[in-house]
């Protein structure tokens, strides 16, 4: 008998038989709620919370090996009280999601989902020298709130489009500086100053809201926000209205606070790119995340560290 454990059945298919050897795997679909039983681990993803109750349901659990980047879907408190280690699967995704952001970036500045529904709608009258005009990003400030390895993809990518870069980060990133010309800087002068405003920061207390009428307020009227972190770093409300306003130039989501509820009022805003959580969403990397969460089950099965702990 091979260890019980149990898997997001969405993965089946990501997964070669090789890599769930000596896997006694219980597929479990997102829509079951977790069972209680002596499994020693979970690769849950990202919608599923694994907090205090699930946890004390699973007392042989050694190992919380989140298929996403983010783990704010754990209660990692909880699972250290316990002595559960959690793992998420950074750096597979880091091109992927830098890619999506950009999309996004550049959806908003050349208003393409206007301009893609206008053909498809059969109402497009011709060539027009006012038609969907949008913004050069040459010479504008991409603000990056957030520079680790996600934001700083981004800010790579800036450089060919000749954007001037600020970005906020607990410490100085001297290689990123040297590589893109960026500048660090609080959020305040992200906020003011940004033409794009890209967001890469993790869902935590200090970061949940960060963007709110307050520093919606204090942004550009003609400022782009781009969201690919999650969802409730912003306050969709407030953001729905600054567009509605039209003190906001256009916002580029991909992530929401209550997924797959999106905000009514954001659904109906003008200038928004509403994309459905698909920043990783390549098969090379949704492929490499189900690999390296059960690497990283395997790993502890074996009593050895796991490959990309989030703690323990
Ligand atoms: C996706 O949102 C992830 O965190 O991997």
């Amino acid at each position: 008998m091979g260890h019980r454990v149990l898997i997001a059945a969405e993965l089946q298919r990501l997964l070669e038989a090789d890599q769930l050897a000596g896997l006694d795997v219980t597929w479990l679909p997102a829509d079951q709620p977790t069972p209680s039983g002596d499994y020693v681990a979970i690769v849950p993803l990202l919608s599923r919370w694994v907090g205090g109750t699930e946890l004390k349901r699973l007392p042989k659990l050694k190992i919380v090996a989140n298929c996403a980047v983010g783990h704010d879907n754990v209660d990692v408190v909880a699972a250290e009280i316990r002595g559960v280690k959690v793992t998420n699967t950074p750096d597979v995704l880091t091109d992927a999601t830098a890619d999506l952001a950009w999309a996004l970036i550049l959806a908003c500045a050349r208003q393409v989902v206007a301009g893609c529904e206008l053909v498809k709608s059969g109402t497009w009258t011709g060539w027009d020298p006012e038609l969907l005009l949008g913004i050069e990003l040459r010479g504008r400030t991409l603000g990056l709130f957030g520079a680790g390895r996600i934001g700083q993809a981004v800010g790579r990518r800036a450089v060919p489009f000749g954007m001037r870069i600020l970005y906020t980060a607990r410490n100085p990133r001297p290689e990123f500086e040297r590589a893109t010309g960026a500048v660090r800087a609080e959020l305040s002068r992200l906020l003011r100053e940004s033409d794009v405003l890209s967001l890469h920061v993790p869902s935590v207390p200090e970061t949940k809201g960060i963007i709110n009428a307050d520093t919606l307020r204090q942004m550009k009227p003609s400022a782009i926000l781009i969201n690919t972190a999650r969802g409730d770093l912003v306050r969709e409300e407030a953001l729905a209205q600054a567009l509605e306003q039209g003190r906001l130039g256009g916002a580029g989501l991909d992530v929401y606070t209550d997924e797959p509820t999106v905000h009514p009022r954001l659904r109906a805003a003008p200038r928004t790119v509403l994309l459905p959580h698909i920043g990783s969403a390549t098969a090379e990397a949704r492929r490499q995340m189900a690999a390296i969460a059960v690497a990283n089950v395997q790993a502890v099965l074996r009593g050895d560290p796991p490959l990309t702990a989030v703690f323990g």
